[in-house]
């Protein structure tokens, strides 16, 4: 669909208008929402073909769209990564390493959501974990958690796209982890994926110029490894090369005059899982 409204910046990014932001922020809360639902649901036995067959109907029953079913062929209402899928997991096919979809005790998944409300995308995932986890993956959440807020923290008009991704890297960093390179953020609204790809990482001042009224992702996907990603024959789950455990978070937000709003807020205060 052709946008008409607002402006176009230099770098191609979209300036939304005041009113814009209401359309977003419906939503984002109803991303938020739905993985705030689904969090009773994720346990030792379920499948991770369950959980999406869940959200499908969570988004149904608010009247929303799935913005992932269709999209370049995808056909899941969500993505579900479990441990080493870095994100873009299949729900319902097998777990990378295992012969079926169920989640085991111990198991830390990423869940991601978008949906298509009144033509406005919310686009959100958090972390999520099965029984009884371990410290080193309770440390990465927490890690790509803080990372996450970070960025976020960096949003206000006059800052630029590298202060986001250099206040991401350099906590992550400190941790003796690392940033994913291979996927980044993405300016959204009335769609998907747009102008700027929004780094996890880079150099404080570098990029773009934030100004009120641009709407984007911020989803960093954090290794305990090495940053090195691969695409499997599915053409979609990626995976850590070196096997090790991957974690992930995303909010949707909108510049305002003195710094953010998060439009995918957990309405129950579940975004940060209780592990
Ligand atoms: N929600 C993902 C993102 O954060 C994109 C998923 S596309 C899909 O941009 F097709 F894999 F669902
Ligand atoms: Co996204
Ligand atoms: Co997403």
């Amino acid at each position: 669909m052709e946008e008409t409204r607002g402006r176009v910046t230099r770098d191609g990014i979209r300036i939304y208008e005041d009113a814009d932001f209401a359309g977003m922020r419906l939503a984002g809360q109803v991303a938020a929402e739905i993985l705030d639902s689904v969090s009773a649901l994720v346990r030792p036995g379920v499948t991770t073909g369950e959980l999406d067959d869940f959200i499908r109907t969570e988004v149904e029953r608010r009247g929303a769209v799935s913005a992932t079913i269709g999209y370049k062929g995808y056909q899941h209402a969500s993505c579900i990564s479990l441990n080493q899928v870095v994100c873009h997991g299949i729900p319902g096919s097998k777990i990378p390493g295992r012969s079926s979809d169920v989640v085991q005790d111990g198991d830390i998944l990423n869940i991601d959501v978008t949906v298509i409300v009144d033509g406005w995308f919310g686009d959100t995932s958090r972390m999520y974990g099965a029984g009884a986890v371990k410290p080193w993956r309770k440390r990465l959440i927490e890690v790509t958690h803080e990372g996450l807020m970070r960025g976020i923290a960096a949003v206000k008009p006059g800052n630029t796209f590298g202060d986001i991704g250099h206040a991401i890297q350099t906590h992550v960093e400190a941790a003796r982890m690392s940033v994913v390179r291979d996927f980044c953020g993405h300016g959204l609204g009335r769609v998907f994926h747009a102008p700027p790809n929004v780094l996890h990482y880079g150099r404080a001042g570098s990029g773009a110029v934030l100004e009120e009224g641009m709407f984007f992702t911020i989803e960093p996907m954090v290794n305990l490894g090495r940053p090195e990603t691969k695409v499997l024959k599915d053409d979609w789950t990626a995976v850590t090369r070196d096997g090790r455990d991957s974690a992930q978070f995303e909010h949707s937000v909108g510049v305002t005059a003195t710094g953010c709003e998060i439009f995918t807020l957990s309405p129950g205060g579940l975004f940060f899982p209780a592990l």
